[in-house]
């Protein structure tokens, strides 16, 4: 019998389908037994009488644990009851591979020990649903970018030089060489934004973060656009038009995930531009009108953000920082050349930046000036020298954090939860 997949199970109303999938869980009553079996697209509720199955066959249903593989085949109707909508009636069932002990059991467990048993976990209801976000969120990505034309130009991960300071790099070894794992691909993409005209590289990236906050890993992937002839204006522009067409894929598409979630989408579906933009001046004046001690030039810290994302109901994009809170590349402004054209996306819900971006610096005397004030190693910048000896043009970029975007959206308060295998300071298994 061909399999079908429970996720198509609507439209075999009154079939008989065959299920490969795994005992989600069991309970009997009497000569009846209600088997919910998933089989990696959904749920589904098999009921066997006793009487329309052979003996052995019934005898097996009560030998069945938790996460042994069966597979399942019998009629399909519609129940309003049923998880899913749908129940199955048992006809025929097989045993394909046994589970003893399944460690991750109904009952509650520490998230050290989910953490250790991770390629287990994953099988778990409300993990299972964060993970089909997250593809939902990295499809609709490629998609925003691909139907306005840019061209996905990915990035070097083994790099030379540091683009966002020098205190989170992981240093490899290099054939005796040093290189470094990369922190954005952002260098890259400007070279690309040249050849190109608009451009995204999207994959993983790294940082030696010695923070153990709910909002910091190690590794985590970043999407990075970056347009040639594009201003700080057209940027946020930009930015409130990706973020909202990322909530509205995900409140489209992945209803039923965000239900497992038990997520309150009202506050997403607010998500919508144009998004209110302040200055870093304004952000300082209402940090202090809240009785922050806040320091003018410091970056946000994460009670800075929270407080400051609270007086929003959208993201808020914050822009015009003091140069020195932020990275060598970022164009000055004209009128105050003490504040860099960056622009940082809060999110709201207490969930952080989640982009940070910036009109780059197009002069050749004044991003190699930067260069050396920043202390970075000249022969490793040549090439990106070059970007502003032949050609160079006004032009703007952000990243995207993908971990961060998918927690806010999945509301799961740890963005742990949003990766499939998240790398910490403290963990790297499994
Ligand atoms: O603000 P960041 O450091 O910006 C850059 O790297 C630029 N070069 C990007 C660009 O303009 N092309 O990082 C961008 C985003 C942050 O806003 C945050 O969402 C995420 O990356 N991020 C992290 N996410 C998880 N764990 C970490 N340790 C992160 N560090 C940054
Ligand atoms: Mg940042």
């Amino acid at each position: 019998m061909k399999q079908t997949y429970i996720e198509d199970i609507a439209s075999h109303d009154g079939e008989a389908v065959e299920i490969r999938g795994w005992l989600y869980n069991a309970r009997s009553s009497g000569k009846l037994r209600f088997l919910l079996v998933r089989d990696g697209t959904g749920l589904i509720q098999a009921v066997a009488f006793k009487k329309d199955l052979p003996e052995e066959m019934f005898n097996l249903i009560d030998q069945l644990t938790q996460e042994c593989s069966i597979i399942v085949r019998g009629s399909i109707h519609a129940d309003q009851r049923a998880p899913g909508g749908y129940e199955m009636s048992l006809q025929y069932i097989e045993k394909v591979g046994g589970a003893v002990d399944y460690p991750i059991t109904p009952k509650e467990h520490g998230v050290n020990f989910l953490i250790d048993h991770r390629h287990l976990w994953l099988r778990s209801s409300k993990q299972h649903a964060a993970l089909r976000i997250r593809h939902e969120v990295v499809s609709a990505i490629r998609d925003f970018f691909n139907q306005r034309g840019f061209i996905n130009l990915d990035a070097p991960i083994f790099t030379p030089a540091a683009c966002e300071g020098t205190t989170t790099l992981f240093e490899v070894d290099y054939f005796n060489d040093k290189a470094y794992l990369t922190q954005s691909g952002q260098l890259y993409m400007e070279a690309g934004a040249m050849a190109f005209g608009k451009v995204y590289c999207f994959g993983p990236t790294f940082r030696a973060e010695k923070s153990k906050t709910r909002r910091h890993l190690t590794e985590f992937w970043m999407v990075e656009p970056e347009v040639a002839y594009m201003d700080l204006d057209g940027l946020m522009e930009l930015s409130e038009d990706f973020i909202s067409y990322i909530i509205e894929r995900a409140l489209e598409n992945r209803k039923e995930e965000l239900k497992t979630l038990e997520r309150d989408t009202s506050k997403l579906e607010n998500i919508k531009p144009p998004f209110p933009r302040i200055t870093y001046d304004e952000a300082h004046k209402l940090l202090i009108e809240k009785n922050f001690n806040f320091r003018y030039g410091d970056d946000l810290g994460a009670p800075e953000e929270s407080a400051i994302s609270e007086s929003f109901d959208k993201p808020v994009m914050i822009h015009r920082w003091p140069a020195e809170a932020k990275a060598f590349y970022m164009k000055r402004d004209e009128d105050r050349p003490e504040l860099a054209l960056g622009m940082d996306m809060i999110a709201p819900e207490d969930v952080g930046e989640i982009i940070g971006g910036s009109q780059r610096e197009d002069d050749y005397d004044i991003i190699l000036q930067r260069i050396k004030e920043h202390g970075l190693p000249l022969e490793a910048f040549d090439w990106y020298l070059d970007l502003r000896r032949y050609g160079s043009v006004p032009h703007s970029g952000f990243g995207l954090g993908l971990e961060r975007t998918i927690g806010w959206i999945c509301g799961t308060p740890h963005i742990r939860e949003t990766i499939p295998f998240p790398r910490m300071m403290y963990r790297i298994r499994p």
